[in-house]
């Protein structure tokens, strides 16, 4: 019945935050692979988490893909007594529109009745860019903002399909195969150690930013994405809380 399979959930969620070693687990029942449904189920579940961790003054940094556009619509302006501002993490122009942090910051803004911030940057430069680009007095503004977050919500993706859909060069493919990199967070790949493989040049957040950043929470589901979940959070930060569905929970606990 009912009761047993939240007890289930319950039993999972424990089981899991402690093998992690993070701050918490929270499991929706299903598994996104098989069903759109349960990405709606992340999203709800990772709004709840969101309101009961916010307070007075926010700024949230938020990454782009499918899960994080599923949270957007999932925010009501229940969550705006509080004081919001939503900046996309890194550059992510480049990917498909609605899976792009300013997308998905400007619907969350939309639908909670507060700010949001644009950073129109590509999701890969060149060094030479990069360098420039950091001088522009509106990305060093926005890349203020995002290192003074007091929230993070991210995704995390298997490699080899952010290889590919960021349409990753053969030689960079190379290296992720060659380096045994099998999940991705941030724009970097990590292996299985949770190493960092390769990362991506973008301007934003990067992986040392996340240390003093309070509230972190990590959103992706998927029995797909059970390697690349376990990958990620092996040298994650401890603050970490994780929002996944069943069908990553059981394949994590597995393994
Ligand atoms: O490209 C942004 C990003 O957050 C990646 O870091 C992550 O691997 C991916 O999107 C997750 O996308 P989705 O939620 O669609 O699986």
């Amino acid at each position: 019945g009912l009761m047993r399979e939240l007890k289930g959930i319950d039993v999972m969620e424990l089981e899991l935050k402690h093998r992690l070693g993070i701050k918490g687990v929270i499991i929706v029942p299903g598994d996104s692979d098989e069903s759109p449904l349960v990405k709606g189920e992340l999203g709800k579940a990772s709004a709840a988490c969101m309101k009961k961790l916010l307070t007075g003054e926010n700024i949230i940094a938020v990454t782009g893909g499918s899960t994080m556009a599923a949270i957007a619509e999932r925010l009501t302006p229940e969550l705006t007594r509080k004081n919001l501002l939503f900046v996309p993490a890194r550059g992510g122009v480049g990917e498909d529109v609605a899976n792009q942090a300013n997308t998905i910051c400007s619907n969350m803004a939309k639908n909670t009745d507060s700010k949001h911030r644009v950073f129109y940057v590509p999701d890969q430069v060149s060094s030479e860019i990069y360098q420039s680009l950091i001088k522009e007095p509106e990305i060093h503004e926005v890349l203020k903002l995002i290192k003074s977050a007091s929230m993070v919500l991210h995704g995390i993706g298997d490699a080899i399909t952010m290889a590919e859909r960021r349409k990753t060069t053969p030689k960079i493919q190379q290296k992720l195969e060659t380096g045994n990199a099998v999940g991705e967070a941030f724009g970097y790949y990590f292996n299985e150690e949770g190493e960092i493989v390769h990362k991506v040049l973008t301007i934003g957040l990067q992986r040392e930013d996340l240390a003093g950043i309070p509230n972190i929470i990590a959103v992706a589901g998927g029995s797909s994405k059970a390697k690349a979940i376990k990958a990620y959070l092996k040298q994650a930060p401890a603050a970490t809380i994780l929002i996944t569905d069943e069908g990553a929970a059981k394949r994590l606990l597995k393994g």
